[in-house]
């Protein structure tokens, strides 16, 4: 299979880099947590299914579903090289037989026969795929789930609203960058639309009986959340600098200084923020 560099790439960050990875590790852990569980809420899976997970990282929801659930196999692919080792060797070391991962560009042609999963799962790809570039992977989708199965997706609508103004500045900023990338489904750039689009999108792709769940997460201060979204914030404006820079929107003296300043504000014992995140799922509409 043709192989693209982490440099053409289409995501948002490196994805070979450490701090990255560490980023996915933390965020998946508290992202299982607060949705209840990696299947909470989706259709019991009959024992020798077989799950595919998108962009799977470091492995974090393609692991908590293999210990749970002995009896079935999960696949996570991802074009990252040392998530994929790092994932291989977090199988190996909890001692899991169920899990399969492989390096892989979801933006092109997956490589799996038609028909190989019952349940095809996409987490969090706002930042990977261009909104051009959706329909092509439900189409693989569509190609490589069997009849019956179904696919689910999830994803942020921003970053989390709150009432700080650097905080807001910043996630303004961002909003605005990974929009002009081309990222995200909102024709102004305020938000990412994510909410209206993966419904529209499995509808799009002939997607039947469509269920939608929406999260609700309080990461304000004192909540028990709370150190997980600073953490997790800390590493994402970090990493977003050199897009920010790039596009304009501020000078790396600027930045410093609004990312200063939101630090602050989100250490502050009067931090108020909310983030919105939407599943949407639905079966393949397709006959053996
Ligand atoms: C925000 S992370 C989501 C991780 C995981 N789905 C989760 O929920 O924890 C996006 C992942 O997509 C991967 N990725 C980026 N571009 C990709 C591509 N073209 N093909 C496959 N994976 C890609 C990145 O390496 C990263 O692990």
């Amino acid at each position: 299979m043709e192989k693209t560099s982490s440099q053409e790439n289409s995501y948002i960050f490196d994805t070979e880099s450490a701090i990255e990875m560490a980023r996915l590790i933390d965020q998946a852990r508290f992202m299982n947590r607060e949705i209840g569980g990696a299947l909470m809420g989706l259709p019991e899976l009959a024992a020798g299914t077989h799950v595919l997970d998108l962009g799977c990282g470091p492995g974090g929801w393609v692991l908590d579903v293999a210990f749970d659930r002995p009896d079935i196999t999960i696949t996570g692919i991802d074009i990252s090289e040392i998530m994929i080792a790092y994932a291989r060797a977090r199988t190996r070391t909890q001692k899991l037989s169920n899990t399969i991962f492989e390096v892989m560009d979801i933006t092109k042609p997956l490589d799996f026969p038609d028909n190989s999963f019952d349940m095809v799962n996409a987490r969090l790809l706002t930042g990977v795929l261009k909104r051009e570039t959706w329909s092509s992977l439900i189409a693989e989708c569509t190609r490589i789930l069997r009849p019956g199965g179904f696919l689910c997706l999830f994803e942020g609508n921003e970053i989390g609203v709150s009432m700080s103004p650097a905080y807001e500045e910043l996630s303004g900023y961002i909003l605005q960058a990974t929009w002009r990338v081309g990222y995200g489904f909102s024709p102004h750039g305020r938000n990412w639309a994510m909410s209206a689009a993966l419904p529209y999108l499995l509808r799009q792709g002939g997607y039947q009986d469509i269920h939608l769940n929406s999260y609700i997460t309080d990461y304000s201060a004192q909540t028990p959340a709370w150190i997980d979204y600073y953490r997790n914030n800390e590493k994402i404006f970090l990493q977003i600098k050199p897009l920010l820079i790039a596009f304009n929107l501020l000078t790396s003296e600027a930045f410093d200084q609004l990312y200063q300043r939101a630090l602050i504000e989100m250490n502050s014992s009067e931090f108020t923020c909310v983030a919105q995140a939407i599943r949407a799922w639905g079966y393949v509409s397709k006959t053996a």
